[in-house]
């Protein structure tokens, strides 16, 4: 790595898997609305590097079949496209081959800023940055950005970290969850330490439970080559999940800079408690889809769908109680649920508060005995709306004392008639900007896995067979007999 210090006049964001699924539907589109609401720098080039031998106008072509679908209707005209096309370069190179960077270097002057984003298998991300720094294209100001699921298992997260390092400094690596760039998630952290009336009732005995949901209505469409090796567990709650809880659980950081907040994360992902066997047999519920109907249209089961091996065990949802062993969190279960070609894309963070103490309303005074048990619940939805709800109890109009439930809601999207902007726009804008707040630390993409792994390989240990449930269910029913055991239920909103 050398020490360049120069002014940068120009800035490239390099995208290796440039013509990968991941390109052409989040980040071409992404830094087509970048350009659109002009974020990027008049200078800005997206320079594409794949295998094909195409030339720039072959790529054009490529992004042109592929990319506009992806982006909001309303935002896209074919002259603001045509623009964008123009930052747009291509590079054909075999990312494993050192001698064939010398294709890059020749198309990247000095000095620039140099995004490098990673979107290949992460078994190249080594061999990557390493050709990168070998062709003189890494300097101090260079920045990487680093795809999941980074490794398959502690030891391989390791690994990859470990080479990366070699060639970019901790504060050059940008690893990217796009949890963290929804403007929901964001809102969380404003919720919790921008208002002073959650922070008083925001830890045990006040509140009773947490759950965080991300269903998705999807199956793993035309992705069984990846998904089949890794599964929900890898794919979604190492990394999506656990994050959320992060945001959820927290100390309030003492600033809102990068290291400030990931310390307070990395210690929540310290105090989760670790699962042994037992626990991981009573508390941990995996499944696999079987085939049923997504959305009012029947679906293949997830053994039946392209390139899955026969008779593969790969779970497509996981439900767990987990719990955190501090203060603030001790013996409050936290419950984690995601899963594919469930009954609907809803991703929600449910925090429910404790009973009262004493209730002055009883039976006799009320008819509407149930409502009085319902509890005080703050529903924090990302998807598919974007909208925080706190449900509350009130008196029913009429004679009587009868409590009914009604719903505090604000609606995200018209709280404000700004622009949202998608995870990946906001992030990658983040990137060029040098803000790594929202990106995770490479202590705490270890210590996720130093949670997760024994749970993988209990499940090895015990021979779970994941648990079959119909497409367009919420899962195995043993995911609701994991919340009645604690006399609680599932937020399911038909
Ligand atoms: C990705 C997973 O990280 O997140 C996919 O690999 C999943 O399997 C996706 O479908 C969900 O993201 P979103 O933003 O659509 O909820």
């Amino acid at each position: 790595m050398s020490n360049t210090e120069q002014p940068k006049t120009q800035q490239d964001i390099v995208i290796f898997g440039g013509a990968g699924d991941l390109s052409f539907r989040k980040l071409l589109p992404a830094l087509y609305m970048a350009h659109l609401h002009d974020r990027l720098d008049a200078s800005t080039r997206i320079i594409g590097i794949g295998r094909q031998p195409w030339s720039v106008a072959e790529y054009h072509a490529f992004v042109d079949s592929h990319s506009p679908e992806f982006i909001e209707h309303h935002a896209f005209t074919q002259e603001d496209w045509q623009r964008f096309l123009e930052r747009l370069h291509y590079v054909s190179l075999d990312v494993t081959d050192a001698d064939s960077y010398i294709k890059l270097t020749n198309i990247c002057p000095e000095p620039a800023l140099r995004v490098f984003y990673l979107a290949t298998a992460p078994s190249l991300f080594a061999q990557i940055c390493a050709n990168l720094d070998t062709a003189g294209l890494v300097d101090s100001q260079s920045r990487v950005v680093l795809e999941k699921p980074l490794g398959t298992d502690l030891a391989s997260a390791r690994k990859i970290n470990t080479a990366v390092a070699e060639h970019f400094a901790e504060s050059q690596i940008y690893r990217i969850d796009h949890y963290l760039g929804k403007e929901t998630v964001q809102n969380l952290m404003v919720l919790r330490f921008g208002n002073a009336i959650f922070e008083p009732l925001w830890r045990a005995p006040y509140i009773k439970s947490v759950q965080i949901t991300v269903a998705e209505s999807v199956g793993v469409g035309s992705r069984a080559g990846f998904y089949d090796g890794a599964g929900a567990m890898r794919d979604m709650i190492q990394n999506h999940l656990l994050q959320l809880l992060c945001i959820v659980a927290m100390e309030q950081p003492i600033s809102f800079d990068p290291d400030d907040v990931r310390d307070e994360k990395l210690k929540v992902l310290r105090s989760l408690r670790k699962m042994n066997l037992n626990d991981i047999r009573h508390n941990t519920v995996r499944g696999q889809y079987t085939a049923g109907a997504s959305e009012g249209t029947a679906v293949k089961g997830y053994s039946e769908e392209a390139n899955v091996p026969a008779g593969s065990k790969t779970e497509t949802f996981v439900a767990l109680k987990a719990e955190i062993n501090n203060a603030r969190w001790a013996g409050v279960p936290i419950f984690l649920r995601t899963g594919k070609r469930l009954a609907k894309r809803q991703s929600e963070i449910v925090i429910e508060f404790a009973d009262s103490p004493f209730s002055i309303f009883n039976a006799a005074a009320s008819t509407s005995v149930n409502a009085q048990k319902q509890p005080n619940r703050l529903i924090i939805q990302l998807q598919p709306e974007e909208s925080i709800q706190l449900e509350m109890m009130v008196k029913e109009p009429g004679s009587g004392m009868n409590l009914t439930p009604v719903k505090l809601g604000l609606d995200l999207h018209t709280a404000s008639d700004k622009r949202r902007a998608e995870a990946y726009e906001r992030l990658l804008i983040d990137v060029i900007k040098g803000r790594l707040t929202h990106f995770m630390r490479r202590d705490e993409l270890e210590a996720a896995w130093i949670w997760v792994e024994p749970i993988l390989k209990g499940w090895q240990v015990l021979g779970d067979k994941p648990r079959e449930y119909s497409a367009g269910s919420w899962g195995p029913s043993a995911s609701s007999a994991l919340m009645a055991r604690e006399n609680l239920t599932w937020h399911e909103e038909a």
